[in-house]
């Protein structure tokens, strides 16, 4: 296995007494190691449940059943290990080498993700000792390290602050530095930039970038934002209810799109000459309601070539490989629409 992490046909439902909601239902996507896979898709759809999954913090109501995740990593003693990270116990010895430490993870909202009791210091001190041998003072020294290395400017007083004492920027580089202590493999980052203000985005998805590289990792990056994608994904995983429905390398995302939603997607995104009272488009329809099942493609009720027949009855269409690397859910654009031609 050449990936770092291989997912495959995913499901993970939540089950309520009013019945079953898919959130992730069949997903497929490869990371390569130290690449960049960018997940996008409208609110919903499952991209934070896909990285919950993986890191294995789902809530109660959620369960993983079916599919597989498979991870390769060199364990601590440097032994090459490939496990299925669906198969593992979530607060087992295996994940707990994992989580916080392979594979890391940052949120949206770094004030419900950093504590409000423990100083941003007792938090990367914590993280760090749990995964290497180090004395408190010796922990203390490398979380200064971190905070400088995620330009907090004078590290050393402010390793002693609430993270409620940091701006909104500067909380979101300290969960980065405590997400990066234990130099991971895979980073996820759920919407890191959603919740700042556009400059301060443009500076933390650098810094992601430069430790990127620093560190030799591979980055998730979930967004809803494409623009966030073209500048930092190599790959693109484009979901839509649950399933990924196209994945391509990030150009032929942008200009050679084969999935009938991903290129509703990229007309939504407001064109930059466009005059500024230009409303901005939208994908007709919503999404339909979590608990409903839609037989045939997940996206035909809003999609403008859906075909009657052939788009709206049967299972889902699965992710087909169309040109190298290229992979189309939908009956379409893949093989299975030539016997119908
Ligand atoms: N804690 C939860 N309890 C019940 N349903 C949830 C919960 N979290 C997510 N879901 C369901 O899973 C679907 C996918 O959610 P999520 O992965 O958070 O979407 P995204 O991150 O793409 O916005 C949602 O549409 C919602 O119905
Ligand atoms: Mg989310």
């Amino acid at each position: 296995m050449e990936n770092i992490l291989e997912v495959k046909g995913l499901k993970t439902h939540f089950r309520f007494d009013e019945g079953i909601v898919r959130a992730v239902d069949g997903v497929d996507f490869r990371i390569r190691p130290q690449g960049t896979l960018g997940i996008v898709g409208e609110s919903g759809c499952g991209k934070s449940i896909t990285a919950m999954s993986i890191m294995r913090l789902l809530p109660r109501s959620a369960k993983i059943v079916d599919g597989q995740m498979l991870f390769r990593y060199p364990d601590s003693r440097n032994i090459e290990q490939i496990v299925d990270l669906a198969q593992v116990d979530e607060d087992g010895r295996t994940m707990l080498e994992i989580r916080g430490n392979r594979i890391a993870m940052i949120f949206q909202e770094p004030m419900t993700a950093l504590s409000p009791v423990h100083t941003i210091g007792e938090q990367l001190v914590e993280a760090i000792r749990l995964h290497q041998d180090l004395s408190k003072r010796e922990a203390r020294n490398l979380g200064i390290e971190m905070l400088r290395k995620v330009g907090i400017p004078r590290a050393e007083q402010r390793i002693d602050d609430y993270s409620f004492q940091l701006s909104g920027g500067l909380r979101q580089r300290a969960m980065i530095a405590i997400a990066l202590c234990n130099r991971p493999l895979l980073l996820i980052a759920d919407e890191p930039t959603t919740a700042l203000d556009v400059t301060i985005q443009a500076q933390i998805l650098r810094l992601i970038r430069e430790l990127q590289e620093e560190y030799a990792m591979a980055v998730m990056i979930i967004t809803h934002n494409l623009g966030v994608i073209a500048r930092m994904a190599d790959e693109v995983a484009v979901m839509y209810r649950g399933r990924v429905v196209e994945f391509a390398d990030v150009d032929s995302i942008f200009h050679a799109p084969k999935h009938p939603y991903t290129k509703a997607l990229l007309r939504s995104i407001p064109k930059v000459d466009a005059p500024r009272t230009a409303r901005l488009l939208s994908i007709r329809g919503t999404v339909p309601e979590p608990f409903a099942v839609v037989p045939g493609c997940p996206f035909h009720p809003r999609c403008d070539v859906a075909v009657a027949g052939l788009c709206n009855s049967g299972e889902p269409p699965a992710l087909l490989p169309v040109r190298n690397g290229h992979a189309v859910a939908c009956v379409l654009e893949t093989e299975e629409s030539r016997r119908y031609a």
